[in-house]
């Protein structure tokens, strides 16, 4: 048997991989140096463009970008309502910014179990957190696996509350041959680095409501419109401008639209290579001791952002603490999606408390991301399924 680097035995390869990468080629670059040369760094033509591109890839009626998929939700938050007094209902296997959201607004996060097979919030567990209060729910995509919209849509439509996907991992995916960004009321993306496509820090908020979309643009813009029509008083002259509400500055630049615009093109080609190496990974870890995968959502056509193993303690002589460490010894360097929201001290000292959500915490005790993007040679893919099964074998003997 193989012995494991972190037991002597030699690393399977020489150079440090990490989970994820983003891939920019002459294409991106040169979008980006067109955009310097211009008139327009900031509030120029290409955000308008990009939006349309948005709306033509996912089929949503209305797109709203802005400089971070955080800004996303909060936008989305205040377009659906939510404010001092509401709750909101998000699953706490998520990053802080699902829950956050709710906070910026005044309102109070509940957090709702999740499946334990998926990974994403569970229907059932949301319809039991609904209270008079609850004003919305923000249900996460998880590592690019779509949530059970149409449970959450039954839940939201019955109680009449608006249905948010926190959509950060999700673009290219499709649920129920519709791509994720055109079901849900609202729809948020993020667009840092590691994601599917970039644009450096990005975001956007799609949706087929025109109400919604209206106040988004407020929003993101400082509560600022030249629109004759949303004005109070006579425009001055040509100048003019109101501002009706209280909005942010959450736009996203130039630089950044042409950077997001050149990468969607190439959105096809990342997810059929994303979706190329989770089908090795699956084959390759299917059925090895100690190692549980990721149920995929039925009825999607899902482009991963994420591929996560589960370690399972009572197979192994080891647990993920341990198995993480081994990983990263063969180069192998792997994440942990995610720790659950309410335990951070921040959310502690809100009251919140371990055994809220028995299934995510169980979940959190064993998973490791490991490398899932799409410059990953077939030799780095391969050195990652020796790496995990290695250690897997290597452990196996309980
Ligand atoms: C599930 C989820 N929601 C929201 C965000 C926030 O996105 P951003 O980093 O673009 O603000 C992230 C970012 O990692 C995320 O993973």
């Amino acid at each position: 048997m193989e012995k494991p680097a972190i037991c002597g035995g030699t690393p399977v390869r020489e150079s440090k991989i990490y989970y994820g990468h983003q891939y920019v080629d002459e294409a991106d670059i040169e979008a980006v140096v067109r955009v310097l040369r211009s008139d327009y760094l900031t509030c120029g033509p290409r955000i308008a463009q990009l939006e349309e591109k948005l709306c033509k890839i996912t089929g949503a009626q209305y797109a709203v970008v802005c400089s971070n998929g955080t800004a996303a939700l909060h936008i989305a938050c205040l377009a659906a309502g939510v404010g001092e007094g509401d709750e909101v209902i998000t699953s706490p296997l998520t990053f802080a910014a699902s829950a956050n959201c709710a906070l910026y607004c005044g309102a109070k996060p509940v957090f709702a179990d999740v499946d334990k097979e998926t990974y994403n919030i569970d229907p059932a567990a949301v319809a039991a957190c609904v209270t008079p209060h609850t004003k919305a729910v923000v249900a996460v995509d998880f590592g690019g696996q779509s949530a059970e919209l149409d449970g959450l849509q039954d839940i939201c439509r019955e109680q009449g509350l608006v249905l948010i996907e926190d959509g950060a991992h999700v673009i290219g995916t499709r649920y129920k041959g519709k791509y994720n960004g055109s079901i849900a009321d609202m729809t948020t993306f993020s667009f840092h680095p590691v994601k599917t496509v970039t644009s450096g820090e990005g975001g956007a908020v799609l949706t087929n409501s025109e109400e919604y979309y209206k106040k988004l643009i407020l929003l993101r813009e400082h509560g600022i419109t030249r629109e004759a029509g949303l004005m109070q008083n006579p425009p001055h002259g040509n100048w003019y401008y109101e501002q009706i509400m209280l909005g942010m500055n959450y736009r996203m630049t130039d630089i950044q639209a042409a950077l997001l615009d050149s990468q969607l093109d190439k959105l096809p080609l990342f997810r059929m290579r994303r979706k190329a190496i989770t089908a090795r990974y699956d084959q390759a870890f299917s059925g090895l001791k100690g190692i549980r995968l990721q149920k995929e959502v039925s009825d999607s056509d899902t482009t991963r952002h994420l591929y996560i193993i589960r370690i399972l303690e009572e197979e192994l002589t080891i647990g993920r603490k341990e198995f993480f460490e081994a990983l990263a010894a063969e180069n192998i360097y792997g994440n942990v999606h995610y720790i659950p929201v309410y335990y951070h001290p921040y959310y502690e000292r809100l009251g919140y408390r371990k055994g809220l959500c028995p299934v995510a915490e169980e979940i959190y005790e064993g998973i490791i991301s490991i490398p899932l993007y799409y410059g990953m040679t077939d030799q780095d893919v391969d050195d990652v399924i020796r790496g995990v099964t290695k250690i897997a074998r290597y452990y196996a003997g309980k």
